[in-house]
């Protein structure tokens, strides 16, 4: 039996071992997984880590502000703000397949941080803060091909070109370990305890293509069910919950007008791992308070509806 205080005295000799006197760069997503890898591995090497936190444009209301206040203020860490939305955007434009949505976001990612890396005078390792599940569900236990539901774009390694080692110390662990080990580490709570937020963002959850407008009004519609679901002391029951913008549009009366605007989904699943999901049992009232808000609050979206399906059949993220 091991202790979380073992594991990270054990990671951090790990981590130095691998990489002595070399460089690394840590791309941060804002979630905990990106968050806790870097704080351990600048644990270990210091100022011999940078991060990079790439805004795509397709982060929750908010975000960038939390992950760049965090890691400048409180841990004074050597950090890259990269501000690419319109370069995710211009190249999201007329995609609208899951696959090659998280493809593009996964590829530019790497671009983003390949060029950072030259910028700060080259990286010897990307650290990454991979996790068991993303493991995984991306590939076999075998090493050869399986089915792959989705192709979660922090794994599966790194074009030739790149010639970066990985540092992923979070390889082995579950969420709920990260969460521990990041308490172990001094996170602040609210860090610690986020709901997981994927890689390629509100791309993925905007079904459809992804424009600029669609991620502004997804973010007020999610900023709204968020707010809600915190009021309601539910944040830390809930595994996961977000808003999805629909690219169907629907009738509707304000007022004396007739509307017809967007579809907003609202999801909120409970698992230990992700890997298997039940759905949140909120009250109607809740439910029909949280959608009264946004459809009078969000410009574009005039109806709301609640997903009812597990994992399986369904999976926590529309695409
Ligand atoms: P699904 O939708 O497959 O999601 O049931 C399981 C968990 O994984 C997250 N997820 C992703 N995370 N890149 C990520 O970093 C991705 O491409 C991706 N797709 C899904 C999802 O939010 C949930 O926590």
């Amino acid at each position: 039996e091991w202790t979380m205080a073992e594991f990270r005295a054990q990671k951090i000799a790990e981590i130095r071992e691998q990489v002595g006197g070399r460089k690394v760069i840590c791309g941060l997503s804002g979630g905990v997984d990106s968050s806790v890898a870097a704080v351990l591995i600048h644990e270990a090497i210091g100022e011999q880590l940078t991060c990079v936190f790439v805004d795509h444009g397709l982060l929750r209301a908010g975000e960038a502000e939390q992950v760049v206040s965090l890691f400048r203020g409180h841990y004074d860490m050597p950090l890259v703000h990269v501000e690419a939305e319109e370069r995710f955007l211009a190249g999201l434009a007329g995609v609208t397949d899951p696959e090659k949505k998280r493809k593009f976001i996964g590829a530019t990612f790497i671009d983003v941080f390949d060029e950072e890396a030259e910028r700060i005078g080259g990286a010897d390792f990307l650290a990454q803060g991979t996790l068991y599940p993303d493991v995984i569900e991306s590939v076999s236990f075998t090493g050869g091909p399986s089915v792959t539901i989705k192709s979660h774009h922090n794994v599966g390694g790194l074009p030739e070109r790149m010639k970066m080692d990985l540092v992923e110390p979070l390889r082995e662990l579950f969420k709920d370990e990260v969460r521990a080990l990041g308490r172990e580490l001094g996170l602040p709570e609210p860090f610690v305890g986020r709901h997981p937020f994927p890689g390629p963002g509100l791309a993925i959850r905007i079904p459809g293509e992804v424009t600029k407008e669609a991620c502004d009004t997804l973010r007020k519609a999610d900023a709204i069910y968020l707010d809600e679901i915190r009021k309601a002391g539910l944040y830390d029951a809930i595994w996961q919950a977000f808003a999805v913008l629909l690219p169907v549009r629907t009738v509707g009366v304000m007022g004396d007008h007739r509307t017809y605007d967007r579809v907003c989904g609202l999801r909120a699943v409970t698992s230990t791992d992700g890997m298997t999901a039940d759905v949140y049992p909120f009250s109607a009232e809740f439910l029909s308070n949280v959608a009264t808000r946004i459809v009078n609050e969000v410009k574009g979206i005039n109806r709301v509806v609640y997903d009812y399906t597990s994992k399986p059949p369904g999976t926590i993220e529309w695409e």
